[in-house]
């Protein structure tokens, strides 16, 4: 764990709005700055094929593109809080991405410190560029520069099975968050429909994906999701067939579960989400009860924890 004092990072890399870095381990002492983005990692680690996915599809989730409330329903879902209630919020959101979520919270006032290990921060950037009332940040959650207790509210949506450690990762966006602060974050869930055996297809196909070299991993993605995409096509409309297809097939889209999406969005959905869940190289699953014990194990005052989103939300108040 890391020294909670911590030595400051150079005076000029100080923003007035937010809280300032400190020096942590293995993080770059002094960041670089590209594109307004302070860099503190010199390699994305095991994210590099979210840094590529969220280069790729920058603005396909985003609300403002799609011309749908997905991403603001889905927040709002898992923070409970009504819009209004953003307005001057400090926010840190982990594993931003590409900005889908970034884009309301900046939509309702809040003051957003958007954090990324991977290359999406470009991607944020470009969606979200910085100022002040946006920060980005490229660093590894597990030692970055960004202080303990110093935020409002701490979101992590789809993210947090994707790191090395689900129990660490949420002891630290506890830790992150002001006393009384909110921390909200969901988690994919383990159950007797969940699991690998269920899509053995799917879990051979992410082994096979994950052992080729990096730059090929996207063009075998596309091409087994085009070749495979008329079927998830035609069996679209039928509620059974979808199911069964889901079990079966490899590739993920999206005909039964988002119903207004036009045909072209249909296919870009559906192949940045197979992208995303054939190339993660960490993808843990919890049940319900252990989301509460880990969360029952940190400095939380109260906690909810449900079934939604992508698996299980939990919104903590600390
Ligand atoms: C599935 S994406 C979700 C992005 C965004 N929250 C959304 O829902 O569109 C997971 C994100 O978590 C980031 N991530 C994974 N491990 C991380 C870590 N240790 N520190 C910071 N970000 C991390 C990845 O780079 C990726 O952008």
């Amino acid at each position: 764990m890391r020294d909670m004092a911590g030595d400051m990072i150079e005076a000029q890399h100080r923003h007035p709005e937010f809280p300032d870095y400190v020096a942590v381990g293995a993080q770059l002492a002094t960041p670089v700055i590209k594109n307004g983005v302070a860099i503190f990692v010199d390699s994305q680690s095991y994210a590099a094929d979210f840094g590529f996915q969220w280069l790729m599809f920058k603005k396909t989730q985003l609300d403002s593109h799609s011309g749908l409330d997905i991403s603001e329903r889905r927040l709002f879902q898992a923070l409970k809080l009504a819009p209004d209630a953003l307005r001057g919020k400090l926010v840190l959101e982990v594993g931003c991405g590409a900005g889908r979520f970034t884009e309301i919270l900046l939509k309702y006032g809040a003051r957003v410190d958007s954090l990324d290990l991977s290359e999406a921060v470009f991607a944020n950037a470009d969606n979200y560029p910085p100022s002040s009332h946006h920060r980005i940040t490229q660093a590894d959650f597990f030692s970055s520069p960004i202080p303990f207790e110093a935020y409002d509210i701490v979101l992590c949506l789809g993210v947090v099975q994707h790191t090395p450690d689900s129990g660490r990762c949420i002891e630290l966006l506890v830790r992150h968050a002001n006393p009384g602060g909110l921390v909200v974050f969901d988690h994919y869930r383990k159950s007797y429909r969940s699991g690998s055996f269920l899509r053995p297809s799917a879990w051979v196909a992410r082994k096979l994906i994950l052992a080729m070299p990096e730059e090929k991993r996207f063009a075998t993605v596309e091409r087994l999701y085009k070749w495979l995409y008329p079927v998830h096509r035609m069996a679209g409309r039928s509620m059974i067939l979808s199911k069964m297809l889901r079990r079966i097939s490899p590739i993920l889209t999206h005909h039964q579960r988002l119903p207004l999406l036009s045909d072209d969005m249909f296919f870009v959905w559906g192949l940045l989400d197979t992208h995303d869940s054939l190339t993660d190289v960490y993808k843990s699953l919890k049940t319900k009860e252990e989301i509460e014990d880990i969360v029952r194990s940190t400095k939380v005052t109260s906690y909810d924890v449900w079934y939604g989103g992508n698996g299980i939300i939990c919104r903590c108040q600390k």
